[in-house]
């Protein structure tokens, strides 16, 4: 049985608690968390031994693999200390804020002999995973041009505000973007060259953005993602997947985020000459996946080979390179 600490009491480290409770194999033996009114209700909800101090739940408990939900700008001081005391490391993406956090934290992951894994958790979503699977298999004959978005209502409720901080959390760009900056990544390879526009908030962050990608392959993506949406506008995303031979749309409309993510929609496969398919994907959720995913490395003792450092410091790669495009006006070769 593999014991694992979480960090952080907010939104995602719920999801991941419940996912926890339903992975065989793990428990969740203790959470940090620094604001008494979240630790309480988490406590509350889950019954477990609570540090508002990572360094004493590191003295106090036997712990295989840390869990990091806490906000972005923390991810690679957390990570540091996990690594240092000998714990594997599943960060919540985006990996960090800067590239050279990024390669520091895989740095001392592998330094200390720990792996790491971020959650990118397009790569274990089953729609998301069907399409590359499909296109892998031939469905749209070559690929050549991608779109995929990502569009939401502002975030108002994170703990503190620290999201809606373009110092904390890069903006829209690097916390909500990136999910399909990766995605692309994954099915397209090496960008090579990078083109963005965007919408700022007050704040300066560019909430709203198109990034236009083109790959070594010579495919190209375009991709829209932001939380600049009004109203009772419910969290959206999908993608239109065009090769020489096919095209492979889905989309998802979700509640106010995505904590309402059962509703089935399918993938629709049109191909040359045939009559349009639709498929089903019947998925467990991706956030299970995912964590019973890293928990199979750490109890394999074999490196992740799915959301690792590489890709996802890729993925931050286009993503800043995206910042500065649209800053500059121009493209950028990555
Ligand atoms: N994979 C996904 O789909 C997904 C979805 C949401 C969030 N995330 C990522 O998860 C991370 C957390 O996001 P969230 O939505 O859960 O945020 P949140 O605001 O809901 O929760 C953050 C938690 O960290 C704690 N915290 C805040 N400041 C702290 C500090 N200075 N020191 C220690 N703890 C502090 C808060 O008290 C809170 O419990 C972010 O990196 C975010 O990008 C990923």
């Amino acid at each position: 049985m593999k014991r694992v600490a979480i960090l952080g009491a907010g939104f995602i480290a719920s999801v991941h608690m419940e996912a926890w409770r339903k992975i065989e194999g793990a428990e969740v033996c203790a959470f940090f968390e620094v604001r008494p009114e979240k630790a309480r209700e988490f406590q509350e909800k889950y019954h477990l031994p609570h540090y508002d101090s990572f360094r004493t739940l590191l003295e106090r408990e036997v712990v295989d693999i840390v869990d990091i939900c806490l906000p972005t700008f923390l991810h690679r001081e957390y990570t540091e200390m996990a690594a240092n005391a000998g714990k594997h490391v599943f960060c919540e993406k985006p990996i960090a804020l800067t590239v050279e956090d990024a390669l520091a934290m895989k740095d001392i992951c592998t330094r200390n002999g720990v792996y790491l894994m971020v959650g990118h958790v397009l790569r274990f979503w089953g729609e998301y995973v069907k399409a590359k699977e499909l296109l892998e298999g031939g469905a749209c004959g070559k690929v050549l041009f991608v779109e995929a978005f990502r569009l939401a209502v502002t975030p108002v409720w994170s703990v503190g505000g620290w999201i809606l901080d373009p110092r904390l959390s890069g903006g829209a760009s690097l916390d909500l973007h990136i999910h399909d900056l990766d995605y692309v990544n994954w099915l397209l390879g090496q960008p090579k060259e990078v083109f963005a526009r965007g919408l700022r908030s007050e704040k300066g962050s560019l909430d709203h953005i198109t990034t236009q990608i083109q790959y070594d392959s010579g495919a190209l993506a375009t991709v829209q993602g932001g939380w600049m949406m009004q109203g009772d506008f419910p969290f959206t995303c999908g993608f239109r997947i065009l090769g020489d031979e096919g095209v492979l749309e889905w989309s998802f409309r979700a509640g106010v985020n995505i904590e309402e993510r059962e509703q089935v929609s399918p993938l629709v496969l049109y191909r040359k000459g045939e009559k349009k398919q639709e498929i089903v994907v019947q998925s467990e959720d991706p956030y299970l996946a995912e964590l019973r995913y890293f928990l199979g490395c750490v109890e394999k003792d074999t490196p992740p080979a799915r959301g690792t450092a590489e890709e996802a410091t890729l993925a931050l790669r286009v993503a800043l390179s995206a910042q500065r495009s649209a800053e500059e006006g121009s493209p950028l070769t990555l």
